[in-house]
């Protein structure tokens, strides 16, 4: 892909790690803790900079310290934030425990991402004519997200959604507008109400969205990889590229990322690229700090 627009959300991110997660009324001792850039668009835009896609982001984020910290990273890797609004709300934070086995569990507090508007979008239309494609998450107002999927399906953009974090009921026509979708099995779903235990029972609900307009589904299934089911052809499951995992934090942001980065038409090889640059996202700690440049990735392929 030769040029993208992310429209989502930025975070900081608190990550605590630890032994594992408290049970209900427990109290236990953390590790470390570490203030990092975060938030599924920010981590969507700085990997597509990172990997050397053009790119640039529509958000907000307030005005204090850790959204110049998230701006800055961003600007870091070349992504044109012009688009990202100082608002008067603080700049969205997740929090994160993070398992000595590398599981993770996140809450955000939306802050400044919940503003994300329509006007935001209109703001940044520039950015969205300059795109081939338009990339989204769901932490921004599910409102917005189709807003600006209308507009760069009307210019004539290719349209990526990682349905994250998850929704049930998303209106049917997001899914008309989307060329590509990219949910975990969880995900999957979620957006389905439909069992995703085995590869399948992941098809046949990934088939229930193409129903719905969507072009192709790619289905991320952690350490087993990801599934691609596209109307009239055969599914592909393409194995993950084996790795020692450290914390899985933004693997699929990565992924997501990767694979926009690397299509131009070859699903396979943009999916083997996508789980290779993931592969290595989860050999590291953090969201924006685990992802690869282009050249680890080629290395590593
Ligand atoms: P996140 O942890 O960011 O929420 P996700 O749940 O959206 O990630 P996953 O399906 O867990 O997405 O992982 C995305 C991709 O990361 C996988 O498709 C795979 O390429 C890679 N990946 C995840 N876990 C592993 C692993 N244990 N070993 C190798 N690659 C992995
Ligand atoms: O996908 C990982 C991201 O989810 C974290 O960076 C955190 O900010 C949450 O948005």
């Amino acid at each position: 892909m030769k040029q993208a627009v992310v429209v989502g959300s930025l975070n900081l991110d608190y990550s605590i790690g630890l032994e594992r997660m408290p049970l209900p009324g427990e109290t236990v001792s953390a590790d470390s803790l570490r203030l990092t850039p975060g938030g599924k668009g920010a981590n969507q835009a700085y990997a597509l900079g990172r990997l050397g896609c053009k790119t640039a982001m529509i958000g907000a984020v307030g005005k204090d310290d850790a959204g110049r910290l998230l701006t800055g990273n961003l600007h870091s890797v070349g992504v044109d934030v012009s688009g990202i609004r100082e608002s008067d709300t603080p700049t969205g934070q997740a929090f994160i425990t993070v398992e000595r086995k590398g599981e993770n569990a996140i809450i955000i507090l939306a802050g400044a991402n919940g503003e994300v508007s329509a006007d935001d979008v209109d703001r940044g239309r520039g950015l969205i004519e300059a795109a081939d494609c338009l990339v989204m998450q769901l932490e921004i107002p599910v409102e917005t997200v189709l807003y600006a999927a209308r507009l760069a399906k009307s210019l004539g953009k290719m349209v990526v959604l990682d349905p994250a974090p998850a929704v049930s009921g998303l209106p049917d026509e997001l899914f008309a507008l989307a060329d590509f979708v990219k949910p975990n099995e969880t995900e999957l779903s979620i957006l389905t109400g439909m069992p995703t235990d085995t590869v399948a029972q992941c098809e046949a609900a990934a088939v229930t969205l193409l129903q719905k307009g969507v072009g192709t589904v790619l289905v991320s299934l952690g350490s087993k990889g990801v599934l691609a089911v596209s109307e009239g052809m055969e599914s592909v499951l393409v194995p993950a590229v084996e790795s020692v995992v450290v914390d899985t934090t933004a693997a699929g942001d990565c992924f997501t990322a990767a694979f926009v980065s690397a299509y131009d038409g070859d699903l396979k090889t943009a999916l083997v690229y996508a789980n290779t640059a993931a592969s290595i996202a989860v050999s590291r700690p953090g969201a924006q700090a685990s992802i690869p440049s282009a050249e680890e990735v080629k290395e590593r392929l």
